[in-house]
């Protein structure tokens, strides 16, 4: 049933999933997805965590996986939440990090992409600098209608190209460059 996807998306969010889906087809790689709620380190370094995430899907599933996690990085909150934005969402949420803030509102998204299968281990990271909006602009998951990615007046939850341009496109991209080539 699976034989025709290239490698398989472990995650509990189908969001992630969709954009993994979407950026990796313009790549020529056929993604798939097994959902599942994977267990995490408490950690301060979104590498560490998801190497032990990605360790644990494929010994859950022994099939080739990535699996990503992300950090919205405030800089006027030192980097809050980082490797805590999963909890901090769904504690605080949007509202409550936008009481946090007052002029400086620079933040960056990261995602690490881990791929893992039999024999390789390997992670991917992309960037992506903005700023925090001073309200809630648009619909969408998670932190996107608060972030504004640089050179852009609206939010990820009010652009058309967030998956031409966002975190997880960069690790993305260069997650695809390496798995075409080993
Ligand atoms: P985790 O990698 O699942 O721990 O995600 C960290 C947090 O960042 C979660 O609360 C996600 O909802 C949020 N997040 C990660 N990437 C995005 C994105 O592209 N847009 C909006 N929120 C995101």
């Amino acid at each position: 049933m699976h034989k025709s996807f290239d490698l398989f998306f472990v995650s509990s969010n189908a969001n992630k999933y969709h954009e993994a889906k979407n950026i990796l087809d313009s790549f020529g790689i056929n993604l798939g997805f097994l959902k599942s709620d994977l267990d995490e380190i408490q950690s301060n370094s979104l590498h560490d965590i998801a190497i032990f995430k990605a360790k644990n899907a494929f010994s859950k599933f022994k099939k080739p996986i990535i699996i990503e996690d992300d950090g919205l990085f405030i800089d006027n909150l030192h980097g809050f939440p980082g490797p805590y934005s999963s909890y901090v969402f769904k504690t605080i949420g949007n509202k409550g990090i936008l009481n946090l803030l007052n002029n400086n509102r620079k933040a960056k998204f990261v995602s690490i992409i881990t791929y893992c299968d039999k024999t390789i281990l390997e992670s991917f990271e992309g960037k992506l600098c903005g700023k925090i909006s001073k309200t809630e602009q648009g619909k969408n998951w998670g932190y996107d209608p608060i972030f504004i990615p640089n050179n852009s007046k609206k939010t990820f939850a009010e652009i058309k190209n967030k998956n031409e341009i966002s975190h997880r496109y960069k690790a993305l991209k260069k997650f695809s460059k390496w798995y075409l080539h080993k």
